[in-house]
């Protein structure tokens, strides 16, 4: 049988499996938030970065071999975590007692399991107008982390090509793909994979908010006694 050791562990895989499904498949997580098992790796958040023979790759892209020694659950490696996630708290408005997706949200669940206090960066607030075009959904980039979960989606599964990233480097935005650039003139609708990917509160439901109890969102941790 193949397998690796994560953090000591034996973790079996299937030839072809990258180091993260395997983990998954396993019954174990490394912290990710640009992977999605439905779509091809992007490798782009690196917040599921491990380190074999000294070397830092991403498990969502890097395939797994037999007989290899994965570190992720080390001090120096969460420590890095930590700055990538409170980066990505700071480049966008992260305010989640006002977000309808706290409690059911990649980014703020990983940093909750990271033990993030506070961001040590200077907030960039940026100002992008929300777009609230769409019948029935809502697009705060503001809060985008430029994952391309529903890029891909709407390409790869909806065949739709509704949005794509623009730009580079720190300028690097989500924009929808309509002469207008609103929602509201797309095709988009609440029947595609790309209204169910995002992880974080950037495409919401309209009408439909703060409708799980807390105590019982996706991310809760769960109660005694449960
Ligand atoms: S809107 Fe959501 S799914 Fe799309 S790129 Fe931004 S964070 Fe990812
Ligand atoms: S989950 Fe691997 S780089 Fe984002």
């Amino acid at each position: 049988m193949n397998a690796f050791k994560l953090d000591g562990r034996d973790i079996p895989f299937e030839p072809g499996q990258t180091i993260l499904q395997a983990v998954q498949a396993a019954g174990q997580e490394i912290p990710h938030l640009c992977y999605h098992p439905d779509f091809k790796p992007h490798g782009s958040c690196k917040l599921c970065s491990v380190r074999i023979n000294g070397r830092m790759v991403s498990s969502c892209t890097a395939p797994a071999h037999d007989g290899m020694t994965v570190e992720s659950d080390m001090p120096d490696i969460n420590e890095e975590r930590r700055t990538l996630l409170q980066m990505l708290f700071v480049e966008g408005n992260h305010f989640c007692p006002s977000c309808e997706k706290s409690g059911a949200c990649r980014l703020q669940a990983s940093a909750y399991e990271l033990k993030m206090m506070s961001p040590h960066y200077d907030h960039f607030f940026p100002d992008r107008p929300v777009d609230a075009s769409h019948a029935d959904y809502l697009l705060d980039t503001n809060r985008c982390i430029l994952c391309s979960l529903c890029v891909r989606a709407s390409r790869d599964v909806d065949g739709k090509n509704v949005f794509a990233l623009s730009g580079r480097g720190i300028h690097t935005r989500l924009i929808v793909n309509a002469k207008s650039g609103r929602l509201g003139d797309t095709d988009f609708s609440g029947e595609d994979k790309a209204a169910h990917v995002c992880p974080v509160g950037a495409i919401l439901r309209k009408r439909v908010g703060f409708a799980v109890p807390i105590g019982q969102r996706p991310f809760d941790p769960p109660h005694e006694g449960d």
